[in-house]
């Protein structure tokens, strides 16, 4: 495994009450990359991220930057700096979006943090701070998720887990928020996993991808790599180069 490997997962397992899930997954993502995660509905890449932030008890091993986080409670993976955003954003649609990303940062004990949190998070997301006041539950899908984003980045993320972003929101919307998630990449260096269904947007924004059928990685490559080959790009990825 390469001496950058930021988070090193070997033979990861997990599942919900008797059924397995994941059936042993082995992967490294370097620091500072941008990692896809492909697959059809049902391969698995939501529990795959809920095993990451500790809301699924994994079996196996997740090292983060070399520390062992096996089995650590999602609180304790948040104080390590893993941020999740879950499928379906997870905001507190009563809450305004001040509140939501108040939350977001209650980690920090200085206020003074918590207001350079909200200016940064303004700073890639100007309508946020436009609709502070507003219910969250009153944004278009778009800003939903720019607020789920948001409120993740509140924590100062190392690791950021996005699930599926682009989901129920137009193409030019998503292109946007992909397009804000590279910046925060590269301008923070947070590395990045994010699962999509859209692969060929997913490639277009990744440095690394794994493809995962039922459970297990299939394929994984560069996402130029996996970009450039036709065939795999048929039978897995279900498109057309
Ligand atoms: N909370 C849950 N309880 C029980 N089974 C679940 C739960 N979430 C997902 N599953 C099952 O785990 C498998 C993988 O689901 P999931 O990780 O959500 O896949 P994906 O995100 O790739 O669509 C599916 O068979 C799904 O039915
Ligand atoms: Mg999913």
């Amino acid at each position: 495994m390469s001496e950058e490997s930021f988070l090193v997962v070997t033979e990861l397992r997990a599942g919900y009450g008797g059924a397995q899930v994941l059936h042993g997954l082995s992967f490294a993502v370097r620091r500072g990359e941008v990692c896809a995660i492909l697959g059809a509905n049902g391969a698995g890449k939501s529990t795959l991220l809920r095993a990451l932030c500790g809301m699924v008890r994994p079996r196996g091993a997740v090292r983060l930057d070399c520390a062992d986080l096996t089995g650590r409670a999602p609180e304790a993976m948040a104080r390590l700096g893993v941020a999740h955003v879950p499928e379906g954003r997870g905001t507190f649609t009563p809450l305004t979006v001040e509140e939501n990303l108040r939350l977001g940062g209650y980690r920090h004990r200085r206020r003074a943090d918590v207001e350079a949190g909200l200016r940064r998070v303004f700073g890639y997301f100007p309508v946020l701070e436009d609709k502070l006041r507003e219910q969250a539950g009153s944004l278009s899908g778009g800003q939903q998720q720019m607020l789920a984003i948001g409120r993740a980045l509140m924590l100062t993320p190392r690791l950021l887990l996005l699930d599926e972003p682009s989901l129920g929101l137009s193409p030019l919307v998503t292109q946007e928020l992909f397009r804000i998630v590279r910046t925060i990449n590269e301008e923070e260096g947070t590395t990045v996993i994010v699962v999509e269904q859209n692969a060929h947007l997913a490639l277009e924004n990744a440095h690394q991808a794994h493809v995962l059928e039922t459970g297990r990685i299939v394929l994984s490559g560069s996402a130029a790599e996996i970009k450039a080959d036709e065939q795999v790009a048929r039978s897995y990825l279900g498109y057309r180069v």
